[in-house]
This record gives C-alpha cells, sequence and structure tokens, in this order.
C-alpha cells in the first residue's frame, strides 16, 4: 500500500543551494530509480544531508530542479516522501502513542491506529516497551521506533540520515534488518552512512559526493572494487578496514 506512486523514478537536474553564496550543492545531477536501497557516502561536510533536505523540500533550491515520476512532474515533493533525522523526534507519551502518531494525518480511526502500531512493535521487537515512555528508550530503540513509525504509513520514499551514527554493533544490525524488510515491502531507501561496511550489506548502489557533487553513482560493488573518481579512491582508503570486510 502506498500513499502515491507518482514519485518514482526521481531525476534531480542542475540541483544548487547556495545559502550565503557558498555552494553547499553544486549542480548536482542525479537519478533514483524505482526500487532498491540507495547508500549516500562522503567525507564530513560534503552535502549528504542537505541532499536529502533538498529531495525532501526541506530547503529551497538556489537553482535546478526536481522531476517526479514518470511524466518528470516538477513542484513540491509528495506526501509519500518521508526523512527521518539522525536524532528522532519523540514526543511525551508511550512507545504505542508514539508509533500510532504516523497514521493520524492518514485519516486512520483511533482503535485501528493503535491495533496497527502494536503489530508493528510485534514486528521490530518492541511490543513489550508498548506501555513505556519513549523518551526513556535507548537511542538504538528510538531508531527503531521512529522506523517503524515510517514504515507504517507506507511511504514510497524513505529518506534515512545516519540512523546507525551512535549504535552498537547489534543495534546497528537490527535497524539494518528493519531497513531490508521496508524495503522488501515496497518503499525506495535512500540511506546516508559513514560505515562503508553497512553500504557493502545493505547498498544496491552508491552515492559518493564530495564538495557538494555527485562524484559518483555505481552499484556497490563496482564502487568498492572499481572507483572511478580520485576523491572515492582515497575516501575508501582511509576506511580500509571497514572494506577489507567485504
Ligand atoms: N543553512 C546553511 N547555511 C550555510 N551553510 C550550510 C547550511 N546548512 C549546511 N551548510 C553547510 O553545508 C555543508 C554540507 O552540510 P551537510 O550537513 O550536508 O554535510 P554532510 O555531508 O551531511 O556531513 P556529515 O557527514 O558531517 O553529516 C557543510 O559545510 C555545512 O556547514
Ligand atoms: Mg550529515
Amino acid at each position: 500500500m502506498h500513499i502515491d506512486d507518482a514519485i518514482l523514478p526521481l531525476r534531480i537536474r542542475g540541483l544548487s543551494y547556495r545559502p550565503n553564496g557558498r555552494a553547499v550543492l553544486a549542480g548536482l545531477e542525479l537519478e533514483l530509480g524505482i526500487e532498491g536501497i540507495t547508500l549516500v557516502l562522503g567525507a564530513n561536510g560534503s552535502g549528504k544531508t542537505m541532499l536529502l533536505r533538498a529531495i525532501c523540500g526541506l530547503i529551497e533550491p538556489s537553482a535546478g530542479r526536481i522531476e517526479w515520476g514518470p511524466a518528470g512532474e516538477g513542484g513540491r515533493p509528495r506526501a509519500g516522501v518521508m526523512m527521518l533525522f539522525q536524532h528522532p523526534m519523540m514526543l511525551r507519551s508511550s512507545v504505542l502513542d508514539n508509533v500510532a502518531l504516523g497514521l493520524r494525518p492518514l485519516g486512520v480511526p483511533a482503535p485501528e491506529r493503535r491495533r496497527r502500531a502494536m503489530a508493528m512493535l510485534e514486528r521490530i521487537g518492541l511490543a513489550d516497551r508498548a506501555g513505556d515512555s519513549a523518551r526513556q528508550l535507548s537511542g538504538g530503540e528510538q531508531q527503531r521506533l521512529a522506523l517503524a513509525r515510517a514504515w507504517l504509513t507506507g511511504p514510497r520514499l524513505l529518506l534515512l540520515d545516519e540512523p546507525t551514527a551512535s549504535l552498537d554493533p547489534s543495534a546497528t544490525a537490527e535497524v539494518e534488518r528493519i531497513v531490508r524488510e521496508i524495503r522488501t515491502d515496497g518503499t525506495r531507501i535512500v540511506m546516508v552512512t559513514h560505515n562503508l561496511g553497512q553500504a557493502t550489506r545493505l547498498g544496491d548502489d552508491v552515492i559518493f559526493m564530495a564538495a557538494g557533487r555527485v562524484c559518483e553513482h555505481t552499484p556497490v560493488q563496482r564502487f568498492f572494487s572499481r572507483p572511478q573518481s580520485e576523491e572515492a579512491r582515497l575516501f575508501i582508503q582511509g576506511e580500509l578496514p571497514w572494506h577489507m570486510r567485504f
């Protein structure tokens, strides 16, 4: 079930963002196909978060445009695009209420919202915490909750900004399992990470950013075995221990 299908493929054409005259995004050209998991890699400050914010409509580009769906329509992003931030927002209420919250804008009646939210908590292994205060959950548990809240609404495109940045290996593995399941349910995923091992485990393709530009957009295997740009080669070498796990 998707609330809007006129989203993918998505094409970014000549997109720039220059707050105060400095090019944070510099003439991006990018195409996202209809399915899969795309990992966004790049050094700190290379523009990864800004790319997600631009797709989501949280920043107004200085130039260029985003074209949505097979017809390539312009304009604002659709309701089926959702972004999750590194530190998810938790309302001061229970775990169950926080998950059910995502269904409210869709006009789902309250008892049905709670029923579906409970089923989702079972799926992500937080059912026994349903009545606890969401703000008391650990960072990893809050990430799972945020993913569940998004998943419940059936987004067509889900943008994840470093969802495992501060998680331990087992919490990271759990988030990766959930991301895979969301993808299997038909949601297109674009995910920022600094974890190169994660890119090889999860990604179908890689967008590598440097200095506000898309330096490479290639299948994940090819990115690690035959990076095309000098920037990507240096970036991968800097992360050699992860690379060797590939
Ligand atoms: N509103 C703004 N005004 C000016 N510069 C900004 C603004 N927002 C972000 N920037 C700059 O844009 C650049 C890219 O930021 P962005 O947050 O996209 O980096 P990133 O690739 O996500 O880095 P990280 O890996 O550290 O999260 C940074 O140099 C940042 O300082
Ligand atoms: Mg960032």
